[in-house]
């Protein structure tokens, strides 16, 4: 039996113990007001839920169990939640929603910091209870690591107080959305506070915490008083009509190097720390696509969405070239991995994995 300890303090430290999600059961959830905000409006998505089509269940299945048999063949080891009945209501004294969503993408929900695995609070109803997916994990994680601290964010109440009534229309059209992102007028009110774990990126002693869809300023700063050792920043990226989850927008790659979505850079104001630390922002390559796979929530943008073992080695997706071809000019070894038919359940190669270990202590790079 391997010894289990919880330890990840960046995006980048060498990768040694890792979360892989899965497909099972995957659902596309009813409409509801924040997740109806994301849904793109030409998306063949609108109007329709249920289970997902069983073929393309076992199709994203398959890659990700290939995703997961190269991260083992590389020293890696990889745990696997367990899948909970998606197709059951999500209900609590405060709201219902027919279906859940899924076990996809681990990222959004377990946010690892050091020796702590916390459970965002999420907020859209229908993955409220995802964090049951990965209980048995964190129970065997308790019992195996005398120092990991399991936490769980106070669970939102997700009433219509949380949600921006403007949002709720399907014909909103992108100039007004990107209006609105610009004003940083988001679907989420400030009712409570709400945050999903891949709107946060480590730094070491620096938290970058992305303020949009599904995260508000509450919920950051209900993350700074959570984590007093560290430094809390907010960014957010005007050039983003559906900001949520900030890893297909910015992406370390290393210490002193970030790939940020050349359509959605962060602002010149926000950039200081990292300028005054000689952090280089570099505009991601181009996606190889123009569009996203069918019933898919996210953007092309799941390109620059890579999940680094290392400071030079790097999983890039295997139909990304002009991605994989960036990294290697930027001098990291590529791991090619086939994941796109699985981007319709949640994200890219960062999403669907979340961190156990890494080697590495806390850092201060940005002093
Ligand atoms: N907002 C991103 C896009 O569509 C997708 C991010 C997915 N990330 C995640 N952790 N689920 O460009």
């Amino acid at each position: 039996m391997q010894k289990t300890v919880v330890n990840s303090w960046n995006e980048w430290d060498p990768l040694k113990h890792v979360i892989v999600g899965r497909a099972d059961d995957c659902h596309i959830p009813p409409e509801e007001p924040a997740l109806d905000a994301k849904v793109p409006e030409d998306s063949d998505m609108r109007g329709q839920w249920g289970r997902r089509p069983q073929e393309t269940i076992d199709r994203a299945n398959e890659l990700l169990d290939n995703f997961a048999s190269i991260l083992e063949s590389r020293g890696i080891r990889v745990d696997r939640p367990t899948p909970i009945d998606h197709s059951k209501p999500a209900m609590t004294p405060d709201f219902r929603t027919e279906s859940q969503f899924g076990c996809m993408p681990p990222r959004d929900v377990l946010l690892t910091v050091g020796s702590e695995m916390l459970e965002a609070t999420m907020s859209y109803r229908c993955r409220w209870f995802e964090y049951l997916n990965y209980r048995p994990l964190m129970q065997q994680y308790f019992e195996h690591d005398p120092n990991f601290r399991h936490e769980s964010a106070p669970k939102p109440r997700l009433t219509d107080a949380d949600y921006h009534p403007d949002y709720l229309s399907d014909k909103i059209g992108v100039e007004k959305r990107l209006k609105w992102t610009a004003e940083k007028f988001f679907v989420t009110t400030e009712e409570e506070p709400l945050f999903d774990a891949a709107d946060v990126l480590r730094f070491g002693r620096d938290l970058v915490v992305q303020h949009g869809f599904t995260t508000n300023l509450k919920g950051i700063e209900w993350l700074r008083r959570h984590f007093p050792d560290h430094r809390v920043h907010t960014v957010n990226f005007p050039g983003d009509p559906y900001p949520i989850h900030i890893d297909a927008t910015f992406t370390p790659l290393r210490p002193g190097l970030i790939l940020n979505n050349p359509q959605r850079r962060l602002p010149e104001e926000q950039r200081k720390m990292y300028r005054d630390n000689d952090w280089e922002i570099v505009d991601a390559a181009q996606p190889a696509h123009n569009t996203p796979p069918p019933l898919c929530y996210s953007s092309t943008w799941l390109s620059m969405n890579v999940l680094v073992l290392d400071p030079k080695t790097v999983c890039v997706e295997k139909s990304e070239v002009y991605q994989a071809e960036q990294m290697d000019k930027l001098g990291m070894e590529v791991v090619e991995v086939e994941l796109r038919d699985a981007y319709a359940f949640g994200g890219g190669l960062h999403c669907c994995t979340a961190d156990v270990f890494r080697e590495g202590t806390c850092e201060d790079y940005f002093p």
